[in-house]
């Protein structure tokens, strides 16, 4: 017996397993050898929402919740916030190195050469109704991508995949910009491909009359560091349903529009919205106490609060609150930035919140520093995805080069009824059919 094994006996019939523990796991299709019969399918784990399942190895993103560690490629977030540039993080993301100075200025210049649409496209947004939700018309127009790629398909040409990673991170920020447009009812803006990632995005969303945009030094340095911040988090659900659909080798737009999907949900990307609409909602720093007292009565959840894997505290929260104050210092103080200041300071005190490890987690300011830069409120979950496509990305191109992978196909527990004979619709009750609230 191998010193990196688990020993598990089955009590059910006296026999014992070893099983290899590798990278502190174990597979699970080794459970499949414990059996009680022949015919018996074999033990599986049950795990719903992956709560203690890899689902994958990776060496893209460290994350050690307890410590609030998160590193890309090893670079630790706060140094990469500090010094780095968005696209060189998406860089070192996709490429696992950071670029030198030559890379740097190929990548910049492939991806600033993508940022138009095609003409088409806008037609596809300009086909939603006026106040239709910007993340809707954005995974949307993702999807619809695919059909202006059909090379996209070959997935396992690298060249080929290479060209979509380029469009992809050049195109979003045009397709979020006017996603925004359409739903204002002002003209598009078009890419101006002499300003930085951040700074072109800024003139899509914001241009009006003036003959060229000059985008605010702070704030376009402020989108710099939220775009890192927010460029990859290992296996969160966005990130889960990218693998997913990819596994059945779908191509990266339809792929990118389903994980688009994901982070559109109230409990992931759309957390930083819900952030805002709660702060709007307690309306002053007198009513925290009573909107505390309600969370904890379980009526609804602190927004912003909490996280599957942090809980010490979420080092981008840390970061951001920094940015705020830059922000802030050009931007003028948003009243509710004085709201979440107090909901923080009860909540941290507070031993409900103490217990359960509840702490700020990345959404609880991006959403006060969006608004203070003048995005509505239902552009921050598109303010997620734009960045979170190099993460996107990145998991996507890991998967398809890890061998160990297949198409994406958990098991099932199966407790309903087995084998019945059909009954015919004038002999069935209600009762014996077993609908649903039977
Ligand atoms: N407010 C109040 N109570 C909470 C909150 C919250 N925000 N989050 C968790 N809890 C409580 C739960 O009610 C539960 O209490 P119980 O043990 O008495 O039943 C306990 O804390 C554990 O909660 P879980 O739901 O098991 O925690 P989980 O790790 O599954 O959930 C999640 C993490 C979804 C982020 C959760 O904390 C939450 O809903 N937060 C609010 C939404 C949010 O801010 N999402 C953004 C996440 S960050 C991101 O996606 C970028």
């Amino acid at each position: 017996m191998g010193e990196n094994t688990l020993t598990i006996t089955d009590n059910r019939t006296g026999k014992q397993y070893d099983l290899p523990i590798e990278n502190g796991t174990i597979k699970a299709m080794d459970l499949r050898q414990i059996k009680q019969s022949e015919d018996d399918f074999g033990l599986m784990t049950y795990d719903p929402a992956f709560m203690n399942t890899a689902s994958c190895k990776s060496r893209i993103t460290f994350i050690d919740g307890d410590k609030g560690i998160l590193e890309y490629r090893g670079y630790p977030i706060d140094q990469l916030a500090e010094k780095s540039t968005y696209l060189e993080v998406a860089y070192l993301l996709l490429n696992g190195e950071l670029p030198d100075r030559a890379q740097l200025s190929d990548w910049t210049r492939n991806i600033t050469y993508h940022t138009f649409i095609n003409e088409s496209i806008k037609k596809v947004i300009d086909g939603f109704h006026y106040n239709a939700h910007p993340m809707g018309m954005f995974e949307a127009t993702l999807g619809a991508l695919s059909t202006f790629y059909p090379d996209a398909k070959d997935i396992f040409d690298k060249e080929c995949r290479q060209k979509q990673i380029y469009r992809l991170i050049a195109k979003v920020p045009t397709i979020a910009a006017f996603a925004y447009r359409h739903r204002i009812g002002m003209q598009y803006a078009y890419p101006d491909n002499d300003l930085s990632y951040e700074g072109n995005f800024l003139n899509m969303m914001f241009k009006t009359t003036e003959l060229k945009y000059q985008p605010n030094a702070v704030l376009e340095r402020a989108l710099t560091v939220l775009f890192i911040l927010h460029a990859d988090h290992e296996q969160n659900c966005s990130t889960n349903a990218m693998r997913s659909i990819g596994s059945a080798h779908t191509d990266p737009f339809s792929s990118l529009a389903g994980a688009a999907a994901a982070l559109y949900g109230p409990l992931h990307g759309g957390a930083n919205e819900m952030v805002l609409r709660m702060l709007r909602e307690i309306g002053s720093i007198d009513k925290v106490p009573e909107y505390i007292k309600r969370v904890k009565a379980g009526e609804f959840r602190l927004m912003g609060f909490g996280h599957r894997v942090y809980k010490n505290y979420d080092p981008r929260a840390r970061i951001i609150k920094q940015v705020a104050d830059e922000v802030f210092a050009v931007t003028g103080k948003d009243p509710l930035l004085d709201i979440a200041l107090e909901l923080e300071r009860i909540a941290l005190e507070d031993e409900y919140f103490v217990k359960r490890r509840l702490y700020p987690n990345v959404d609880f300011y991006s959403g006060i520093i969006y608004q203070a830069m003048s995005f509505p409120v239902d552009m921050f979950p598109v303010l997620f995805a734009i960045p979170r496509t190099s993460g996107w990305l990145a998991q996507w191109v890991e998967l398809l080069e890890d061998p160990d992978q297949k198409i994406a196909r958990p098991r099932q527990v199966y407790l309903g009824h087995r084998t019945r004979e059909y009954v015919p619709i004038e002999r069935r009750k209600a009762a014996e059919s077993g609908a649903v609230g039977a």
